[in-house]
């Protein structure tokens, strides 16, 4: 499930509000989870991958990840990126565009301590996305963490990543396929609202 914190009053927000509430309703299994495409400028290569979106706070929609991970590296080098979710339970798409940027030390600390320690210890002992022998060693090196690490102490190599987007596309698909495609750009911090050809 994702957190909502006051969140903010403009239109394409409480249209996503509106959209997740009926997903909700829908029974939709993982719903939290959105695809973050990004760029990387050094290598010239795209990519995405799913993350589960945590909060979203006023204009912010945050997720947790490891600062050293390629992901972390490619919002470095370019932080554009565009998110997705598709909820097949109300066949809703919900595009976005964004800047992102990490969440402070404070605030990675404070969800860090709140976290369970099985989850802790593999944030911990994961260097994501490096290659590793075999998967009997990540176990290990989780078990290790278990026992001997700080479980309540955020390493300073993961925490938050937050966007607040500057575009949504909000697309229903209708059985008559006459789909419904709205979009939201915010031009000199005024929503400009339009529609698409399916
Ligand atoms: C549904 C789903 C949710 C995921 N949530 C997260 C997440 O919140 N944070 C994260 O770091 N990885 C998450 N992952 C794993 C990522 O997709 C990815 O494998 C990992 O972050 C490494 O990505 P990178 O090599 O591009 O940095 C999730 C995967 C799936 C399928």
């Amino acid at each position: 499930m994702i957190q909502f914190n006051n969140l903010n009053q403009e239109i394409p927000y409480q249209l996503f509000k509106e959209k997740y509430d009926e997903a909700v309703d829908a029974g939709q299994k993982g719903i939290e989870a959105i695809s973050i495409s990004s760029y990387n400028k050094e290598k010239d290569e795209v990519d995405s991958r799913y993350v589960n979106l945590k909060f979203i706070s006023n204009d912010e929609f945050i997720f947790f990840s490891n600062y050293n991970s390629p992901k972390a590296s490619s919002f470095n080098s370019h932080s554009q990126i565009a998110a997705l979710v598709y909820w097949p339970s109300i066949n809703v798409q919900i595009r976005m565009k964004a800047e992102i940027k990490k969440t402070s030390n404070d605030y990675n600390q404070k969800y860090f301590f709140d976290r369970s320690e099985e989850k802790n210890a593999l944030a911990i002992s994961s260097k994501q996305s490096k290659s590793i022998d075999s998967y009997g060693q990540v176990k290990e090196n989780y078990n290790k963490s278990l026992k001997n690490d700080d479980l309540k102490k955020c390493p300073e190599y993961w925490g938050g990543f937050s966007f607040t987007p500057y575009h949504f596309e909000f697309w229903e698909g209708h059985e008559s396929r006459i789909n419904k495609r709205e979009i939201f750009e915010k031009i000199d911090c005024v929503w400009e609202q339009s529609f698409l050809q399916p």
